[in-house]
């Protein structure tokens, strides 16, 4: 079945417009873990625009699934994410003037800087998720680095506008999670995974775990983030009853 890792961090935008202490993403784990979030994930990003060092140790202490840090291959990041020692760290590429995760990170590019790095998390028993586009090249680069689990970026299945792209996107995305189990490798999935478009990617490919930020966060606001996280599950797990063609309202 199906895991979901529900990413906090737009819960730190939102408290981040006022600068104060509300809402808390602390809070916001603890409610997605009571309604079924198999994984916490937050992005401390360079510019600290949402979650902040502060939001990153005190998840640290009070996550009690499991705690999946997006990071930057940058010096100062992974210093701290080896001290906070969350359960899983995954690699992203990161650009300061975008405005989410545009791509994924570019493993053959980046390939000298990335051994070290991925040996340096295993040996700190972290475990490494990398960020990749669905491109085949990138999977067999993935295995060589030593990656435990790929996460498939979702984007351009997401924003597809057509039928006949998303078909293609989902194609492409099939293809990749097949070629990294022939590898060995854990699949992970995320990326603009909404109520919508969910149930279609898992009735095709088969994901060991989502991770799904805006589309909860949004939802929450006009539901609770409870049963925000509740009617992801019931999608992500394909729950009895729960028509996996429609969304679930
Ligand atoms: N997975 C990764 C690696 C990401 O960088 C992001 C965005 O922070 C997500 C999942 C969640 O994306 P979204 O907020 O579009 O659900």
């Amino acid at each position: 079945m199906t895991l979901l890792g529900v990413n906090i961090d737009h819960v730190a935008t939102v408290r981040n417009a006022r600068g104060g202490r509300e809402p808390d993403p602390v809070a916001a784990a603890a409610i997605a873990e009571l309604n079924g979030a198999d994984q916490i994930t937050v992005h401390l990003r360079e510019d600290r625009r949402h979650i902040t060092d502060r939001d990153l140790r005190v998840l640290r202490e009070t996550v009690r699934t499991r705690l999946n840090l997006e990071m930057a291959i940058s010096p100062e990041i992974v210093k701290i994410a080896l001290d906070v020692h969350p359960d899983r760290v995954t690699l992203v590429p990161e650009r300061r003037a975008e405005i989410t995760t545009e791509g994924g990170l570019d493993c053959r590019k980046f390939s000298l800087k990335l051994a070290p790095l991925i040996k340096r998390f295993k040996e700190a028993d972290i475990g490494v998720s990398l960020f990749l586009d669905p491109d085949l090249k990138q999977l067999d680069r993935a295995e060589k680095l030593g990656a435990d689990m790929v996460e498939i970026h979702t984007g351009a299945y997401a924003n597809a506008r057509t039928d006949k792209a998303r078909i293609t996107e989902l194609e492409r995305i099939d293809a990749a999670a097949i070629k990294l189990e022939e590898l060995g490798i854990r699949v992970m999935a995320g990326h603009g995974l909404d109520y919508w478009n969910i149930s279609p990617l898992l009735k095709q490919v088969l994901v060991e775990e989502v991770n799904i930020g805006h589309a909860i966060v949004s939802r929450a606001v006009f539901v609770g983030l409870g049963q925000a996280v509740r009617e992801m599950k019931d999608l992500v797990t394909g729950k009895p009853g729960v028509d996996l063609n429609e969304a679930p309202f």
